[in-house]
């Protein structure tokens, strides 16, 4: 909860977001920011730093669309660093009878000290950083998912060493919020990253020609051809939710975009598997190779606590001592 004017005027939809306030998309940080969430998440993992370092604070979660991880790693993060999370769903929140992102944002800054949202629309999570006087999290959104893919930068990072620049990441698939969040690090980052999408599934276009220019990514058709030499290779699923009614579509489209042995054969000798969770085995990923062992999955799970609470620590800052 952030203390302010006691009657603060209604502020203008085109009011700029505070830069570095909020967690939004990977592309408002800078390298610098990214790799210090990543220091600080692998030495909340270890240990190194470690207690109620957010004692007292709280975080209220918004979930528009269902959720395991996000939602699990987020609470109990809070719960670790000493503070509180509340789960606020759609359908028991006044959110689900038609209030307003602006109101609601307004009401919960004045209660809590971090707002997560998981979300459809990429707009309304920007409309609550704007309404919000207090950081927000993107959970998700139809656009992005930042805090998947720290987790899996993270991930890289155990087995890579913490320099990323070297690295090369091959996506395979749909160009859909995951995808476009690996873009969005690519370009911040400047490790390599090919994309393999079937025609009609590209990337944000705006996201790829950034990652473009600023990291060499490449948007090929050829899973083989992104592969070849990997360090890492990922994938999600084919349909995203919201998108239950384009399954069938979606699975013709995408025929012959499965991670299997062969395509993992052509990767490095050191090549590891990663997926955000939920998979589909027999998809977008042979169950041989998800849970084969060259899979890190559950390491790539797990670092989302990690990641969460460095997130969650560096947006609302360490309690003051009593
Ligand atoms: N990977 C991920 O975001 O999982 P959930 O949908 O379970 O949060
Ligand atoms: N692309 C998937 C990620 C789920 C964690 C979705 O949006 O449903």
């Amino acid at each position: 909860m952030r203390s302010g004017p006691a009657l603060a005027p209604a502020s203008p939809a085109s009011r700029p977001l505070p830069v570095g306030r909020d967690f939004l998309d990977l592309a408002d940080h800078d390298a610098h920011r990214l790799r210090a969430f990543l220091t600080d998440a692998a030495r909340l993992k270890s240990g190194e730093l470690s207690g109620p370092l957010l004692a007292g604070r709280t975080l209220a979660m918004i979930f528009r669309k269902s959720s395991t991880r996000t939602r699990v790693s987020a609470e109990a993060g809070m719960t670790q660093l000493g503070g509180h999370a509340i789960m606020i769903s759609e359908q028991d929140s006044q959110i689900g009878r038609g209030e307003s992102v602006a109101d609601t944002a307004k009401v919960l800054s004045r209660y809590v000290d971090a707002i997560l949202v998981r979300t459809f629309a990429h707009e309304e999570v920007l409309e609550f950083a704007r309404e919000a006087s207090v950081p927000v999290v993107n959970g998700l959104t139809d656009l992005l998912h930042p805090c998947q893919v720290m987790a899996d930068l993270l991930t890289a990072a155990e087995e890579f060493g913490p320099v990323l620049e070297g690295l090369r990441v091959a996506w395979i698939g749909d160009g859909n919020n995951v995808a476009n969040s690996w873009l969005n690090a690519a370009a911040r980052l400047g490790f390599s990253l090919r994309l393999a999408c079937p025609e009609g599934y590209d990337p944000d276009p705006a996201i790829l020609d950034r990652a473009r220019r600023d990291a060499g990514a490449q948007l090929l058709r050829d899973p083989a051809e992104a592969v070849a030499g990997a360090h890492v290779v990922t994938t999600d699923v084919w349909a995203s939710m919201g998108q239950e009614d384009e399954v069938a579509a979606r699975e013709a489209a995408f025929a012959g975009y499965c991670v299997d042995d062969a395509l993992m054969a052509r990767a490095d000798r050191s090549g590891i598997f990663l997926h955000c969770l939920p998979a589909h085995r027999g998809e977008e990923v042979a169950a041989s190779v998800i849970d084969g062992p060259r899979s890190r999955v559950f390491e790539e799970a797990e670092n989302r606590l990690h990641v969460i609470k460095a997130v969650l620590l560096g947006l609302i800052g360490p309690s003051s001592p009593s």
